[in-house]
């Protein structure tokens, strides 16, 4: 047991009146407490427990024990209640934190002051110091307890302007490079600094198992050894070195590791999924990350979102209090995941005291922790939520508060690297950044020992990664999924093909940039960079290892170069490995270089040779996660049974290995078109399950299979029309004879339950032909008194006549207007009394920043 829990249970111990009664030795259980003469189930098993006994490194400070007893003492049941909730800066003010006095807030992936995504950093300091002084301010009453405030710095601060952004987690793994870690975190931290955070929300130490995962990039290996030698080295970079004196100081940061536990496991590679597992391998495979990072001191640990056979993490008392922090001492506090206590059975987002029971101590209550405050404080008044765990809970968070210095610290503009934002991007910084990219690139073929190239020759750079800031960074940069910046928010970087172009120019060779490989000069060689587009979370999830299913342009962008005589180079972005093997086999050279952030220089540094021929930097990468041999090879990974990938976990050429490769077979091993997920209608085509289908009074559900369709009363007809390709858009006529609607109609109930939870919109890329004056509906269905629908007319009406557009309405929206989101049949309905004429080339879900306009929610 860690000795910090040790000491609140020994307090509670010596009352032995109270353990009498039983709520509070359910609480002991609760805050991982054991009675050590009557040993739990849990306890019992030690001996054959597949979880380690981990050192928790900060040794009992009495002093800071009193001090807390000395606040705690003082604070009403309302305060605490308050320092367990976390909300969101785009759904809570200063104002909120002066009256409620709640412990922490967080910057969500898409939150931003202002609501601009782009928001300078003083922007970000000013609104850190705005909630650091009501928290401190005691004029309404309430006791002065600084908040913390929480970021996702998960590839650097990558939510600002102008910072520093490293490699996702999957390209530091294929660095094999633990030092490198602890300067990432080292320089993460002081980044996070200037602009007011003391809360990285960082590192991922996920073990993913299935590469369809749309998170597969966030964790550093699908080997859980990796993933262990890596988690403890980062935590020492971000929070600094337990018992050291810069510990937790002004120039770090603290961490959360996540997501506890499984979260890479899930069947099928579901974000927010289930994990279907065996204790013993959920530890071997899943927890390796976490003893070391306890051992380091981690300060908090992030509850996942998923479900461990079939019980959700944010419930499951089991592994957050018993092995957790019982078994494996962790002394710091346990986060929630955004409005992850709302997936808890019998649980909603504002009313989930059973959470904070099964051993969460601070609620991710983003947008809804006003109601998660009141129901909390009304089940301690009630009981049910008992006064010893909410005792513990506070005690976890005041712990890591004093620790931090926090109380001493004044607001986040004074404190020591408050506002000096020189050190955003700072080259020393930029410098460790562009080491990982180099030492995190894979080289999977490398024929005739085309690599490296001359400088001195004409070489060309295509492909649209090539000179994309954004593509080459990836999800969780700016923004939520990474999508919609353009160049000029990315003050400190180089694209890749800038690297190139300066190397190639100070050697005194000639390059060429051109995203269509259309070259003006024939060059001696092209480096063709392309690959997965940004996105996060389950909005990354797909159906198999495909890239870009049914568009091959990339693919062929290769062939034509080569078949013009010119050597290609294929230089690969993503977020995790697909199967390659028609690619691979067309280029001549094949480099994963995975998501490397702001320093696409570092790229030039080891494909270019040195100007005097030598080899500048050699190849250092070797895959983390094994490369497919098909694209419905997802799960293969090291250490299994039936292990036969493409490239094997480990590999990795040098300039001293010969890289010939034969060619690799083409059968990607995919029947039949496959959608990808969360795309509705795309390209003149319903995706697969799905159908469209008119409907009116006087006829129901009639297929629209062959364009033009056409309902019998006339009131609606559906053509092909062209948006960006040859019909690859429907034209839809109402006429205003009387209600009629289209339907995408899904044999399967669908349930985006999951995707609705945020800002996630259901978006349609349209054009209105003709003046909107009435309502034109929008909805999702699943039958009688499970729809929900949304008026966009206004909305409609607002967008220019004739143009192309991407409209959104939150997915929320449907929910509030009554829809059953986690069984629907259709996906959208689109309905009008009135005569319109509208013209539709895509319906998906989006994130927020990527509609031009957004319904907000006129609910019927
Ligand atoms: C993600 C976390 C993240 C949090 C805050 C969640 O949806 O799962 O990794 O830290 O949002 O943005
Ligand atoms: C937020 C993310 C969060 C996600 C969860 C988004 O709106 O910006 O931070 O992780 O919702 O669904």
């Amino acid at each position: 047991m860690n000795t910090l829990a040790a000491s609140s249970c020994f307090r509670f111990r010596s009352r032995p009146a109270l353990l009498l009664a039983i709520p509070v030795a359910l609480a002991l259980l609760a805050a991982g407490c054991r009675d050590e003469e009557k040993p739990t189930a849990a306890a019992t098993t030690d001996a054959a427990s597949p979880w380690p006994a981990v050192a928790w490194p900060l040794a009992e400070d009495p002093a800071l024990e009193k001090r807390i007893d000395e606040l705690m003492a003082k604070m009403t049941v309302e305060e605490k209640v308050g320092q367990i909730v976390q909300g969101d800066i785009a759904s809570l003010t200063p104002e909120d934190v002066r009256k409620y006095r709640l412990g922490s807030v967080l910057a969500g992936g898409n939150s931003d002051p202002g609501g601009k995504y782009n928001a300078t950093p003083a922007q970000w300091l000013a609104l850190a110091d705005a909630f650091y002084e009501a928290s401190m301010d005691t004029s309404t009453g309430g006791k002065a307890i600084p908040i913390l405030f929480g970021i996702d710095a998960v590839h650097g601060q990558s939510n600002i302007v102008g910072a520093t952004l490293f490699p996702h987690n999957i390209g530091l793994g294929a660095t094999r490079n633990p030092d490198l870690m602890e300067k990432i975190g080292k320089v993460t931290a002081v980044e996070t600094r200037t602009t007011g955070m003391e809360w990285a929300f960082a590192p991922t130490v996920a073990v993913p198992q299935d590469d369809r995962w749309g998170r597969t990039y966030e964790g550093y290996s699908e080997s859980p050894e990796v993933v262990a030698s890596f988690a403890g080295r980062m935590v020492e970079g971000l929070q600094g070195k337990a018992g050291a004196p810069d510990f937790l100081d002004g120039s770090h940061v603290m961490v959360s590791v996540k997501h506890f536990l499984g979260d890479g496991g899930t069947t099928g590679g579901k974000d927010q999924g289930d994990t279907k597992i065996s204790e013993a391998e959920l530890a071997r495979i899943h927890n390796a990350g976490y003893p070391p990072a306890i051992a380091a001191g981690a300060q908090t640990v992030m509850a996942s979102f998923n479900s461990v056979n079939g019980e959700k993490m944010h419930g499951n008392r089991h592994l957050l209090t018993e092995v957790l922090k019982g078994r494996m001492n962790f002394g710091g506090f346990v986060v929630g995941d955004w409005n992850g206590h709302g997936q808890v059975k019998g649980c909603t987002n504002d009313n989930c005291p059973a959470t904070i029971v099964a051993g969460l101590d601070m609620a991710m209550a983003p947008d809804s922790w006003k109601g998660f405050y009141e129901t909390a404080v009304a089940a301690v008044k009630a009981g049910t939520l008992p006064m010893e765990r909410l005792d513990d809970a506070v005690r976890r968070i005041l712990r890591v508060k004093f620790r931090l210095g926090l109380f001493e610290a004044g607001k986040p503009s004074q404190r020591p690297l408050g506002g000096k934002f020189e050190l955003l991007g700072a080259p020393e910084h930029r410098a460790v950044a562009r080491q990982a990219v180099r030492e995190s690139l894979v080289l999977l073929k490398n024929q005739g020992g085309v690599l490296p190239l001359d400088p001195h020759k004409n070489i060309l750079v295509a492909g649209d990664g090539a000179n994309d800031v954004g593509k080459q960074s990836g999800g969780w940069t700016l923004n939520w999924q990474g999508t919609g910046t353009t160049r000029a928010d990315y003050p400190n970087a180089d694209s890749i093909w800038e690297g190139l172009q300066a190397q190639v120019k100070a050697a005194g060779g000639k390059a060429e940039l051109a995203v269509d490989g259309k070259y003006k000069q024939k060059p001696d060689a092209a480096i063709v960079v392309f690959g997965e587009n940004p996105y996060a979370e389950f909005q990354g999830d797909i159906a198999t290892l495909l890239y870009n299913p049914g568009n091959d342009s990339d693919l062929e962008l290769i062939k034509r170069l080569k078949a013009d005589g010119i050597p290609v180079v294929a230089v690969f972005l993503s977020g995790r490995p697909l199967w390659m093997n028609r690619e691979i086999n067309a280029a001549d050279a094949f480099v994963a270089a995975w998501l490397p952030g702001s320093e696409g220089e570092g790229i030039a540094d080891v494909l270019l040779r040195k100007s005097d021929g030598g080899v500048q930097h050699d190849f250092k990468g070797k895959l983390g996660f094994s490369w497919p041999r098909t694209a419905v090879q997802y799960a293969n990974n090291v250490g299994q049974k039936d292990y036969d990938p493409q490239f094997a976990f480990g590999f990795g050429l040098t300039y001293a290995d010969k890289g010939d490769l034969a060619p690799l077979p083409e059968d990607s091993g995919v029947s039949g078109e496959q959608s990808a997920s969360g795309v509705f209608f795309a390209k003149g085509k319903p995706s697969v399950g799905l159908a469209l289908q008119l409907s009116s009074a006087s006829q129901a559900n009639m297929p629209a299979t062959t364009m033009p369709a056409a309902l019998a009363d006339g009131s609606l007809k559906l053509s092909a029309v062209d948006y960006k390709a040859q019909e690859d858009a429907r034209r839809l006529q109402w006429s205003g004879s009387t209600a009629a609607k289209l339907a995408l109609a899904s044999g399967t109930p669908l349930d985006i339950s999951r995707e609705s939870n945020g800002d996630v919109q259901l978006q349609l890329t349209l054009r209105r032909d003709s003046a909107i004056t009435a309502p034109v509906w929008l909805g999702v269905g699943c039958g009688e008194g499970c729809s929900g629908r949304v008026d966009l007319h206004k909305t409609l009406a607002a967008l220019p006549q004739g143009q192309w557009k991407v409209v959104g309405v939150p997915l929320k929206c449907f929910v509030k207007a009554g829809a059953d989101v986690s069984k629907l049949t259709q996906v959208p309905v689109l309905e009008s009394a009135a005569a319109l004429d509208l013209s539709v080339s895509r319906i998906a879900l989006g994130a927020l920043n990527e509609a031009e306009a957004t319904a907000d929610c006129p609910v019927q």
